[in-house]
């Protein structure tokens, strides 16, 4: 058996025995636990000591991430090696956030003075758009933006908007990504063509969704300004020549290269919006935050690597203990984003069958994420957490300062936070709700059909993850912690992150149903959707 055999077999058979244990009981009997298990890493607090593991199975969980190779294939991550391998690119989004001055190379070609180039070209851009003098086709100065990207070119900039806007902002931020018309209708609600600049974000510069948007958005500016209003025209892409062809301004296109993956683009000239918006020193600020989680990550031993821990613990749950979900619960209004940027973080990354070398998965791969803000979650999914039949590990995120309003309500926030993460762990006892419904003087009959229902089993695992603030250095740390979370367990499971196949085939299909139902040609469909096709052909 091989080494990696050996220590998944070991995770399965720790995971066995895990099974019929208290977590609550572990925090008792471990002294060590919550000095182990619990590390600070770029201004994050992470405590992992109310996951199911002991420590004698982190210790197994670390031999495995060891046998698996995580150091190596992290070091040639960073090192830029095409470790997308059936695309044949790095990955180096790392690159992007990196201070000047550095030498990374892309499967040995130096990136770091281009990358300098196109921060210096946004720093530029944001500034003389925020200062006024860059102005519109009428002279006005630019007070919003529409932001027009999908997927990897939308969530990431929408999470960060969301976490950092000001209350009154002087450049005010939307985004479209749905070709359902109805969001770029309710996007332009109030926006005045004048002094709104058109930010459109794509990758390959050919997704349907986002170029239908850009062209109607195009057309608004149009129909109000005339063709003066393509100096209104913005656009990022890794296909510079498609977007100048769209009408782009050639000094508006802003680059990027093909070794940024869309769901870790947000550090490339795909924030554009968000530096405009925020200000540039805000991106700025977290681009170093991500930097240093990546420093943290690169350089701090696997047990007490914040990345390399959360990826364990999830491991742990999902492949020991056969748990396919994961909620996601920030206690913080501002990151309710977090949920659907990891959903395709997570799940696109890691959402994989086979593995690099086209063998099948030997082991179940990413969970299926959900989650919503912290208290809302607690008033909709969180009965089936506590009581449910499934068990449900959960990140629970919270931030120590909120940003705004009355203290008291953050010191709410903050107890809830800490008192759902100790219910998951502890529950209620049968016995405990019997004692109180005698005590409220219940007959036994009542007390036998009540008493099950009350009872909570506890022992769900979470783990909490602290911020002090919710800044734009914080926020890139968290950004980054994830992204190497998902990369760690990639690794693990032998399968590439950084491809998504599995997209492809709802496009290609879509584009044949386009025809159809626009009056082309009927193709040979299955009798459910050519039923379909029929009915809305128009
Ligand atoms: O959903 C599939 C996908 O390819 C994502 O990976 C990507 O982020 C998104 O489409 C948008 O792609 P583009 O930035 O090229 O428009």
């Amino acid at each position: 058996m091989s080494d990696v055999d050996a220590a998944w077999t070991a995770l399965s058979t720790a995971a066995g025995v895990a099974r019929d244990r208290r977590i609550d009981q572990l925090l008792i009997a471990e002294p060590d636990r919550l000095s182990t298990l619990t590390l600070a890493a770029a201004g994050l607090e992470l405590d992992v000591s109310k996951q199911p593991w002991s420590l004698a199975d982190l210790a197994l969980m670390l031999d495995l991430a060891r046998v698996s190779g995580v150091e190596a294939a992290r070091d040639r991550l960073f090192a830029g090696d095409a470790v997308n391998t059936s695309e044949d690119r790095p990955a180096l989004h790392m690159a992007l956030r990196a201070p000047d001055g550095a030498d990374w190379r892309a499967a040995g070609v130096p990136v770091s003075r281009e990358i300098e180039a196109t921060r210096e070209a946004m720093r530029g851009f944001a500034q003389a758009v925020r200062s006024g003098a860059k102005t519109g086709a009428t002279g006005k100065p630019f007070r919003s933006i529409l932001h027009i990207g999908i997927g990897g070119s939308d969530l990431g900039p929408r999470l960060i908007w969301e976490a950092l806007k000001p209350l009154s902002p002087q450049i005010e931020l939307r985004f479209v990504a749905n070709v359902d018309p109805a969001e770029l209708a309710q996007a332009l609600v109030g926006l005045d063509p004048a002094e709104t600049l058109l930010v459109t974000v794509s990758k390959t510069f050919t997704t349907q969704e986002t170029l239908t948007n850009a062209e109607a958005a195009r057309a608004w500016l149009r129909a109000a300004l005339g063709p003066a209003s393509d100096a209104h025209l913005v656009a990022v892409s890794a296909a510079p020549e498609r977007a100048r062809a769209f009408g782009v301004p050639a000094d508006q296109v802003f680059g990027f290269r093909d070794w940024v993956g869309g769901r870790y683009s947000i550090w490339s000239a795909v924030g554009l919006s968000c530096a405009v918006a925020l200000g540039y020193a805000a991106f700025e600020a977290m681009l170093s935050g991500a930097h240093a989680l990546d420093t943290h990550f690169q350089t701090a031993p696997l047990s007490r690597n914040a990345p390399v821990l959360l990826a364990l613990a999830h491991v742990f749950n999902r492949n020991g203990l056969g748990r396919p979900i994961r909620a996601v619960v920030p206690y913080a209004q501002r990151l309710r984003l977090l949920a659907p940027f990891l959903q395709q973080l997570e799940m696109e990354s890691n959402g994989k069958r086979v593995r690099r070398d086209g063998t099948p998965v030997r082991h179940s791969t990413a969970a299926s994420v959900f989650g919503d803000a912290g208290t809302n979650g607690q008033h909709a999914f969180f009965q089936l957490l506590h009581q449910g039949t499934d068990v449900i590990p959960v990140d629970i995120l919270a931030v120590r300062e909120g940003a705004e309003g009355d203290p008291s309500a953050q010191t709410k926030l903050l107890a809830n936070a800490i008192a759902q993460a100790e219910a998951l762990l502890v529950g209620r006892t049968e016995a405990d709700v019997r004692a109180e419904l005698t005590a409220a003087g219940r007959s036994s009959a009542e007390i036998d059909t009540l008493a099950p229902q009350r009872t909570f089993p506890g022992n769900r695992p979470s783990s909490f993850l602290l911020l002090d603030r919710l800044d734009p250095a914080r926020l890139g740390a968290l950004i980054a912690l994830y992204e190497h979370k998902t990369f760690v367990e990639g690794v693990l499971w032998g399968i590439n992150s950084f491809d998504q196949w599995g997209v492809e085939l709802g496009k290609s299909l879509a584009s044949r149903v386009l025809g159809e139902l626009e009056g082309g040609p009927g193709g040979a469909h299955d009798p459910s959707t050519a039923a379909l096709i029929e009915r809305l052909r128009t």
